[in-house]
């Protein structure tokens, strides 16, 4: 029965109220309310409803000295909720009727001349895309000081020896330096996506109205402008319905979480016992209650996890709007948690990958000597057999495999092998063959075009620094 329950008093909401004898059942209004979560629209709603009311003044649609009045009252209503004495009512159901019922108790009936020529429709259309355009233009940069770090690291260990992997198995020497740098790029393709999202979300649904648009005198493209859009949207049902911006940054920031994901992967990894490839400060771990030895990477593990609920998000979004018919449907209201809780983790991730990456500590012996292992110069016997001799390649990976299976056998690396030795499989390998059996030679002869030699990381550090520039 509590579900029958009338709640909010026989004169129903006082905002839109008046057809209503009564107010909500209690699960109604509790379902209904949204505020408990778009109060975080505050900001963006009160910077709206300035240039709609300057807009209103200006094609004397209100009068100036109502206009004064509501954008006095606005700014206190904004005070009022940064000081936090503001009272957030649920009755109120969201921010945009909390800030408007508070402005009217602040300024008298003037402020019921704010919404004239707007619906909440257009208005929170309006709030969530400078939402996410702010979240952007706060990201973005988050992304490129990742990116930085990086940089400045890869710079460090530019000729830094590290086993390269296929299928996590060890495939070839590389730098570490060359390793790191291919995140930058990742992100940087990450700062794309959310630099095309920012393009194509910056237009100005306001003018919409509740879908139709207004019968006043409006100047649809003067907010716009003083909003910082290019300009306003040119159908008032798409401006209303349309929440692509909201999907694609979701759907930018899941592809972005996915990275920090493989990278956070790659630092747990290396940071086990068995690899020992690099170690995190105190800063960035954290202890076992039990076992005293432990440093856990809960940073790296967290950046890892957390992929799972932007990527959720994603899926909850897609899926709230799939079917829906134009043009506001309260459906869309659900697109506010999931939108927060997308932008909160993907910040968080991004900072705390920041941190990590400049605070790990490489351990390049370790790192050589993995990368020594496993016959991981055998690509360079056989590129050698095909420059040196001029063997087919096949013929000189079928030779190479036969040596490198003899090397097995013996339990020594390539180079533990005798010049004769070897020649009972190619007679013509001359001793200039060993030249090429070690990692710092298999590294140095890399040079193509984005290839793993030192020197090519050096410059690519120098290129990056350009491309990515802040
Ligand atoms: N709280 C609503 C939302 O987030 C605001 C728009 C409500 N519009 C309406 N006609 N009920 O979507």
């Amino acid at each position: 029965m509590a579900a029958r329950k009338q709640g909010g008093g026989k004169a129903g909401n006082r905002m839109w109220g008046g057809r209503y004898k009564m107010g909500p059942a209690e699960i109604m209004e509790k379902i209904n309310a949204s505020i408990g979560f778009d109060k975080r629209l505050y900001a963006q709603d009160i910077a709206g409803s300035l240039a709609h009311c300057d807009m209103l003044v200006a094609r004397k649609i209100i009068t100036a000295a109502d206009g004064r009045a509501i954008k006095r009252g606005l700014k206190q209503v904004k005070a009022e909720i940064e000081s936090g004495r503001f009272k957030f009512s649920t009755k109120l159901e969201d921010i945009h009727l909390n800030v408007e019922s508070r402005l009217t108790e602040i300024i008298g009936p003037a402020g019921g001349r704010l919404h004239t020529a707007r619906s909440r429709n257009d208005q929170v259309a309006l709030d969530v895309r400078l939402w996410v355009r702010d979240t952007i233009d706060r990201v973005e940069p988050m992304l490129a000081d990742l990116q930085a770090a990086l940089i400045d690291r890869a710079q460090e260990h530019a000729a830094t020896i590290m086993p390269g992997f296929t299928h996590l198995q060890t495939a070839q020497p590389i730098t570490f330096g060359h390793h790191l740098l291919a995140y930058v790029e990742m992100f940087g393709r990450d700062r794309g996506r959310l630099a095309d999202c920012r393009a194509r979300l910056n237009v100005s649904p306001l003018g919409a109205a509740a879908l139709a648009g207004s019968p006043h005198p409006i100047d649809p493209r003067k907010t716009a402008r003083a909003l910082g859009f290019d300009g306003p949207m040119a159908n008032s049902l798409d401006a209303v319905s349309d929440r692509d911006y909201v999907v694609e940054f979701v759907a930018a920031a899941s592809l972005t979480a996915v990275h920090l994901s493989r990278l956070s992967e790659e630092i747990v990894i290396w940071c086990s016992a068995p690899f020992r490839f690099i170690s995190l400060s105190d800063a960035f771990t954290t202890g076992s209650s039990i076992m005293p030895q432990k440093r856990n990477p809960d940073a790296a593990e967290l950046a890892r996890g957390k992929v799972g609920r932007i990527v959720g998000a994603f899926v909850a979004l897609c899926t709230m709007m799939k079917g829906l018919p134009l043009t506001y449907g309260k459906d869309m209201q659900e697109d506010k948690e999931p939108l927060f809780d997308a932008a909160d983790s993907l910040e968080l991730c991004v900072a705390a990958m920041a941190g990590m990456v400049r605070d790990l500590k490489a351990n390049p012996e370790r790192m050589r000597a993995v990368a020594a292992a496993d016959y991981s110069v055998a690509t360079d016997l056989a590129d050698w057999l095909v420059r040196k001799l001029g063997l087919p390649f096949r013929q000189a990976h079928h030779v190479t495999g036969a040596l490198v299976a003899m090397a097995a056998e013996k339990d020594v690396p390539l180079d533990g092998l005798t010049l004769q030795q070897m020649r009972t499989i190619e007679p013509k390998i001359t001793r200039d063959v060993f030249k090429v059996l070690t990692v710092e030679a298999s590294v140095a002869a890399r040079k193509s075009l984005g290839g793993t030699a030192p020197a090519n990381v050096a410059r690519a550090v120098a290129d990056a620094r350009k491309r990515f520039a802040r």
